[in-house]
C-alpha cells in the first residue's frame, strides 16, 4: 500500500493530519498517468502540507499526480464536486472555510474560468459574486443572451488563498488537474479564461501579458480557448470594455450563437 496518506474519509478539519512526505519513486509520483492506468486503484488524499515550507518538486509532482489520479475517476461533476470539497493537497486547504467549485450547469458550452476565490466567494460556496461577478453577469446574460445559469463558472484555484494572497505555481499545478476534469465533464466547447493569470494557466504560458494572448482562438485538446479581461479589471478600467465584448463576440461566434436580438425565439 502507498504510504502516502490516512483514509479517504479522513477530514482535515474535525482530525488534523501530521505532515507526510510523499516518498518519490512510487507508482504515484508519475504525473502522466491517464484514467485507464489508475482504474481500480484511488490513491489516498495526500496529508495537509506543512504550512510554511515550501514545496520539493516532487512532493508538486506526486501530489498532482493523486488529484489527477482522483480527478480521471469522477464519473460526473457532482462527484467531482465532492472529491474537490475534501481535498488536501495543497496549502491553500489549511486556511479556507470551503471549496468553490462552480456556478451554472455549463449546458451553453462555455466555462468561464477566473484565477481564485475571494472572501465572498468563499462565504458563499459560489464563484464570481459581488461587483465582478454582477458585471460577469451582465456580460453573459446581456450581452451573449444566455442565463447565467447556463453557463459554467468556476476558478483555476477551489480554494481562497488566506489574505488573498497570489497563490504560487505549486498550488496552480497541484490544483490544475481538478480544472482539467472539470473543462471534461461540463463537455465545454469554448472556455474563456478571465484575466491574465487564467489565460496564462490555461494556455500553458505562465506570466505572459494578457494582450498576446487575447485577440485569438486558441485550440486545447477537444475545446478553444479565448481569454479575455478579469471582470475585475474591467471595474477599474472601463476603456476595456470594447475589448472583451471584441472577446465574448469571438467566443459566441464559436459558439454559434447571433447577437442576441438576432436569435430566433425558441
Ligand atoms: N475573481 C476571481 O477570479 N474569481 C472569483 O470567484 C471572484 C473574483
Amino acid at each position: 500500500a502507498a504510504p502516502l496518506a490516512g483514509s479517504r474519509a479522513r477530514s482535515a478539519a474535525t482530525n488534523p493530519p501530521p505532515t507526510t512526505r510523499i516518498p518519490t519513486g512510487s507508482p504515484e509520483t508519475d504525473d502522466s498517468r491517464s484514467r485507464k492506468d489508475i482504474s481500480g486503484s484511488i490513491p489516498d488524499m495526500p496529508f495537509a502540507p506543512e504550512r510554511g515550507v515550501p514545496f520539493k518538486k516532487d512532493d508538486v509532482r506526486a501530489r498532482a499526480a493523486i488529484v489527477r489520479a482522483r480527478a480521471a475517476v469522477a464519473s460526473d461533476l457532482e462527484a467531482l464536486r465532492l472529491d474537490v470539497a475534501g481535498c488536501t493537497a495543497c496549502t491553500l486547504c489549511a486556511d479556507r472555510q470551503r471549496t468553490v467549485f462552480a456556478d451554472g450547469d455549463g449546458s451553453a458550452g462555455v466555462l468561464f474560468v477566473g484565477w481564485a476565490p475571494g472572501s465572498l466567494e468563499e462565504e458563499q460556496g459560489k464563484p464570481f459574486l459581488g461587483r465582478s461577478g454582477k458585471l460577469l453577469t451582465d456580460i453573459i446574460e446581456k450581452g451573449m443572451g444566455l442565463p447565467r445559469s447556463k453557463v459554467m463558472i468556476t476558478n483555476v484555484h477551489k480554494c481562497r488563498p488566506a489574505e488573498d494572497r497570489d497563490p504560487t505555481a505549486a498550488e496552480a499545478h497541484i490544483c490544475s488537474p481538478w480544472l482539467e476534469r472539470q473543462i471534461e465533464l461540463s463537455g465545454a466547447r469554448v472556455v474563456v479564461p478571465l484575466g491574465e493569470r487564467a489565460a496564462g494557466h490555461l494556455l500553458r504560458r505562465p506570466n505572459t501579458p494578457l494582450e498576446s494572448l487575447r485577440g485569438q482562438v486558441h485550440r486545447v485538446g477537444g475545446y478553444k480557448v479565448i481569454a479575455t479581461y478579469d471582470p475585475a479589471l474591467l471595474l477599474e478600467d472601463p476603456s476595456k470594455k470594447r475589448a472583451c465584448w471584441a472577446d465574448i463576440q469571438r467566443a459566441m461566434a464559436e459558439l454559434g450563437l447571433g447577437p442576441p436580438g438576432q436569435r430566433s425565439p425558441k
